[in-house]
């Protein structure tokens, strides 16, 4: 008698997937949505089971001009068929340089002076560089971030992060002469003044302002909670910069390219810093990362201090020229403001009817609502934010959280998103908020 193996049972491609998820990738990979991909196009993505999801995660921030965009698809298509990749330290490419340039004008610097761009493939990998750049400038080993910022999960990218579950937890020791200020949040009752005087103390404690190579800041913090710093903040951090000679680094990773309805979070508030890190929406979807600053100071390593095997790949800089002329083309720092406009009075009425939704922030497109128990202590309620989320889910919207205490729910949809897909979103997270506080 011959035996048959037992027939498998018969499951979904999801349970599949997620089965094998489990089996093969580590838990430290997290899953905020139990979803696979099966393709995307605008604001909307369908999953392996064919369901439609409208996107207000945007990949966390990456696709700012939406999913598979033809002129980027185009783009890095066209560079497919020449080569996709030489090492650009190896044998270099024009379209590194066409995008640099770009980049060096977009980020203008004071009269007589100009800026230079290198890519690399990561924020974090960002990060790294602006500090190497800041210290091989300044000679000085110091460096200040802020409270509850997020820069990325290499070594210094951690030690430079302010939030320590999950990003830290366990990974340490950090990367020495990293310092910690307080960031200003008003809602949180630190204000500016506050947040200054924490700096002061800083210096007059740990450590002096000559030894501080850099202080870098995220003009919205992204992680943190879309906490966005104050003009009269960014300004005083400029001042204080110039006077003791400290360069200011913007991360602008998750704020930058045009989230805030300005290319650059920075410039709401008329500074302008030294060191620029971007990322995320750079590519339209495709791994690369800039350090765009001041010449001199980016001259400042040695030939052969910077770079990657990877760092500024053809394929990556083809798709970010297309997202350049995107920009121009459609308008879309246009589209931020008024997306903008139409999140903050969509997320405030939505705040009127359910009160627990302590605080409405954010800059231009980039809106959090922040959940809480108790509307005098503020209490953070991360229990409910989860459910809403997954609630969202259900019915057919992406949305993520963020937050120190993950009670917030951020919007990050593509800023070309029509107003029917925004309209649908809101109409599927206001159901997701009736179903959680009507239980
Ligand atoms: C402000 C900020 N900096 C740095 C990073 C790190 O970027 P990456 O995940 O590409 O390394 C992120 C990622 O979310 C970020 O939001």
């Amino acid at each position: 008698m011959t035996m048959t193996a037992p027939e498998k049972p018969v499951t979904t491609k999801t349970q599949t997937l997620l089965d094998a998820r489990a089996q093969h990738i580590p838990r430290g990979v997290s899953a905020l949505t139990p979803l696979f991909a099966a393709r995307a196009e605008g604001a909307k993505l369908w999953d392996v089971e064919g369901r439609e999801f409208i996107d207000f995660a945007g990949g966390i921030g990456v696709l700012n001009i939406g999913h598979a965009h033809p002129k980027v698809q185009a783009a890095v298509r066209a560079q497919l068929e020449n080569f996709t990749h030489t090492c650009f330290q190896v044998v270099a490419y024009g379209s590194y340089i066409k995008l640099a340039e770009k980049l060096n004008a977009l980020v203008p610097q004071k009269a007589g002076q100009t800026s230079k761009t290198f890519f690399v493939s990561t924020g974090a990998e960002a990060t790294e560089n602006a500090i190497k750049i800041a210290r091989a400038f300044t000679n000085r080993p110091g460096i200040i971030s802020f409270d509850s910022s997020f820069h990325g999960r290499t070594l210094m990218g951690m030690s430079l992060t302010g939030k320590q579950k999950p990003y830290k937890q366990n990974f340490g020791p950090f990367a020495p002469e990293v310092y910690k200020t307080p960031f200003p949040m008003p809602y949180q009752g630190m204000t500016t003044k506050d947040a200054l005087a924490g700096l002061e103390h800083l210096f007059d404690t740990q450590v002096a302002p000559e030894q501080v190579a850099a202080i870098i800041i995220e003009p919205v913090q992204g992680e943190g909670g879309f906490n966005p710093a104050p003009a009269a903040f960014m300004r005083s951090l400029r001042n204080i910069c110039d006077k003791h000679g400290i360069v200011f680094i913007a991360d602008e990773i998750q704020c930058g390219f045009g989230r805030t309805g300005k290319m650059w979070a920075y410039e709401h508030s008329g500074i302008i810093p030294d060191l620029v890190t971007i990322a995320k929406s750079l590519a339209g979807g495709l791994p690369l990362a800039a350090v765009t600053g001041r010449a001199d100071i980016m001259d400042a390593p040695h030939p052969g201090g910077l770079g990657g095997t990877y760092a500024g790949n053809p394929l990556a800089c083809a798709a970010g020229l297309a997202v350049l002329e995107i920009f121009e083309e459609e308008n879309i720092l246009e589209q931020a403001v008024t997306q903008g406009d139409y999140l903050e009075r969509e997320l405030k009425a939505l705040q009127s009817d359910f009160p627990m939704i302590g605080d409405v922030r954010g800059l231009g497109a980039m809106m959090a609502i922040e959940l809480v128990k108790d509307l005098e202590k503020k209490t953070p309620d991360a229990d409910t934010a989860t459910k809403v989320v997954n609630a969202a889910l259900e019915g057919g919207l992406i949305v993520i959280k963020a937050g120190m205490h993950g009670n917030a729910i951020r919007i990050l949809v593509p800023l070309n998103a029509s107003h029917a897909e925004l309209e649908a979103g809101f109409k599927i997270l206001r159901k997701a908020f009736e179903t959680v506080y009507k239980k």
